[in-house]
């Protein structure tokens, strides 16, 4: 392993996993592959701008000449793919980009990398190809999937494809499902950064039906150091869960944020259900553990040093906010947030 292609490597997780392994690990070349769609962003690699190990290329995925292209310019040998349209919402108001990247491009990515030999491949998925988990469970690995939106049936599909090129090809390939993750430089479409940055304007909070559903909360390092381990040390062809092991409700993460920013709970408005909401999502992330990894953050710490990274960094989601994000706050809030106001 020495020249690591990072794909949707300007995203959330995928350049929290860049500046990791560039600081980490100087004897790597770290190659971030990104299309920069709504979501890449190279202000998420400014940390790592001069370092002597890294590049960035920009491509899509599905394009497989470009993708042969790099992976011959750079001697490409081990992917690690974050690639993704990765928010639920924007998969109910238009699934085609999810077909495209989640599922066509995984398969663009393998089938490159399959034709000129390349080892170990890692595929990024999520705790949303279990589906909804009834209480008392904790998904493992081995659990069916059953997803029901289509980001996380794309997910899913992307995750199928890697199997079989593990099992008809005996392609070196690993997989990891993240739990919710939050952190700094995460787009402020996901509910913590969406929420911390609407209460800082004092500006409604749309809390989906009753706000009970339940999430697992993983903190961004955590989840960027779980990708490290089993890069280096999964069992090929083995999926790993990677799971904060903290759930919580929904509503009680807003009063916390609330709380934490010191603005009013009556910002908090219930809106209109997302449509196929799941209300629960848990692993049991024993798999990983047994291979050495522990998170290093707590929710109640983690969350308080987001919220201030965001205070202190309204530079980076100011720009972010005022651009096509307006026009995403239309379609998916206007309507709700205006029949919330009128009951
Ligand atoms: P993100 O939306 O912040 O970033 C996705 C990145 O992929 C962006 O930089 C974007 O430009 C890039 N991209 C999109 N389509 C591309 C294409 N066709 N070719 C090349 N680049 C493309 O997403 P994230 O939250 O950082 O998620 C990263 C990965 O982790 C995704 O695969 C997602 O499914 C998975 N995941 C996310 C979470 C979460 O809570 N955010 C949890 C578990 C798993
Ligand atoms: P989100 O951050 O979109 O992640 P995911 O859908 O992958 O779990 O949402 C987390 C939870 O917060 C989810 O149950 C939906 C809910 N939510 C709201 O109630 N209001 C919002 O505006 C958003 C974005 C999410």
């Amino acid at each position: 392993m020495k020249n690591i292609l990072v794909t949707g490597g300007a995203g959330f997780i995928g350049s929290a996993f860049v500046r990791h392994m560039v600081t980490t690990y100087p004897e790597y070349n770290i190659i971030t592959f990104d299309k920069l769609t709504y979501a890449g962003n190279l202000d998420n690699l400014l940390p790592v701008k001069n370092a002597s190990n890294h590049t960035f290329v920009q491509g899509d995925i599905a394009d497989r000449e470009t993708v042969h292209s790099t992976f011959e310019e750079y001697s490409v040998d081990t992917v690690v793919n974050f690639a993704a349209e990765s928010h639920v919402d924007r998969s109910i108001l238009d699934p085609n980009a999810f077909i495209m990247t989640d599922v066509v491009g995984v398969y663009a990515l393998l089938e490159e990398a399959r034709q000129l030999g390349i080892g170990r491949f890692l595929q990024v998925s999520t705790d949303e190809v279990y589906g909804d988990i009834e209480d008392g469970h904790y998904s493992l690995e081995t659990d069916h999937f059953l997803p029901n939106s289509p980001y996380a049936a794309s997910k899913a599909g992307g995750e199928l494809m890697v199997r079989s090129y593990h099992i008809t090809y005996g392609m070196d390939t690993v997989l990891t499902r993240g739990s919710n993750t939050y952190g700094p430089y995460q787009y402020p479409e996901k509910l913590i950064p969406f929420f911390i940055t609407e209460a800082v304007d004092d500006r409604p909070l749309p809390v989906y039906g009753d706000g009970k559903q339940m999430r697992d909360w993983l903190h961004v390092e955590d989840h960027a150091r779980g990708i490290d381990l089993v890069l280096h040390e999964g069992k090929s062809g083995e999926a790993y869960n990677v799971a904060g092991e903290d759930l919580r409700h929904n509503i009680d993460v807003v009063h916390k944020m609330l709380d934490l920013l010191e603005k009013p709970q009556s910002l908090i408005k219930y809106v209109r259900d997302r449509e196929g909401h799941d209300r629960r999502y848990a692993m049991d992330a024993v798999k990983l553990r047994e291979l050495g990894w522990e998170r290093k953050h707590t929710f109640e710490t983690g969350l308080q040093e987001t919220i201030r990274w965001y205070l202190d960094n309204a530079w980076w989601w100011r720009k972010i906010k005022s651009g096509e994000f307006l026009e995403y706050y239309k379609r998916q809030y206007a309507d709700r947030i205006a029949a919330a106001e009128d009951k």
